[in-house]
């Protein structure tokens, strides 16, 4: 196969950025955990609530999309390219579990998922630059911040919301995996300095996706 020259790879990556940002244009492999479990009767509250939480998972799922799309582009990683093709399309399920949610719940995605996904690309494109031992570091690092915010929505999702937290349960199983590959495959654990600027970016994003 040839090699992509630049333009290709641009178009690529372009490409794939709309099919994120723009609803109905991805694609899961699996079905949602929360296909067959009957929708809960939900009060206003309960279900603006459960939109906010899954809301903000999606746009999540938009900076993993972004991220592991600018890591292609920069990073080498050939002993993982493997697992790493198998993670980011187990991302593609997530980010279409998270549309469908939002959609019974008669909600929108976040206004903001553009900017996310310029941000978490140049992000996973530096990280790359750097070295695969730091790509890999973030991935584990990223993923071990949204097995946090999982495990938080778990408790405060509306308890008879359960095809929410179906599809929450089943994110965190996978994110919980995504962060293992990403250490054994030899990523750096980032000091808690590191971590602690991640956590205040994490709540700055999640803060602004819930409500908009
Ligand atoms: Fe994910
Ligand atoms: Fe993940």
């Amino acid at each position: 196969m040839r090699q992509l020259n630049a333009i290709d790879q641009f178009i690529v990556r372009a490409d794939r950025a709309l099919r994120t940002l723009v609803a109905g244009e991805q694609f899961a492999d699996r079905p949602s955990p929360a296909k067959n479990i009957a929708e809960a009767e939900l009060s206003p509250e309960e279900a603006r609530h459960s939109a906010g939480l899954m809301r903000v998972n999606h746009a999540g799922e938009v900076c993993a999309q972004a991220l592991y799309q600018g890591q292609a582009l920069t990073a080498k990683l050939p002993h993982v390219r493997t697992e790493m093709e198998k993670a980011a399309a187990e991302e593609v399920d997530h980010l279409v579990w998270c549309q469908e949610r939002l959609d019974a719940l008669n909600s929108h995605t976040s206004h903001l998922n553009p900017l996310w996904y310029g941000m978490s690309f140049a992000i996973g494109a530096g990280a790359g630059l750097i070295s695969d031992k730091v790509s890999l570091g973030f991935v584990a690092a990223t993923e071990e911040q949204v097995c946090n915010h999982l495990q938080h929505h778990l408790e405060d999702l509306p308890a008879q919301d359960v095809k929410s937290r179906a599809v929450v349960t089943q994110m965190l199983r996978d994110e919980a995996r995504h962060a293992d590959m990403a250490l054994s495959a030899g990523g750096m654990r980032f000091p808690a300095p590191i971590k602690g600027l991640m956590t205040l970016v994490s709540k700055a994003m999640t803060k602004t996706s819930y409500r908009i």
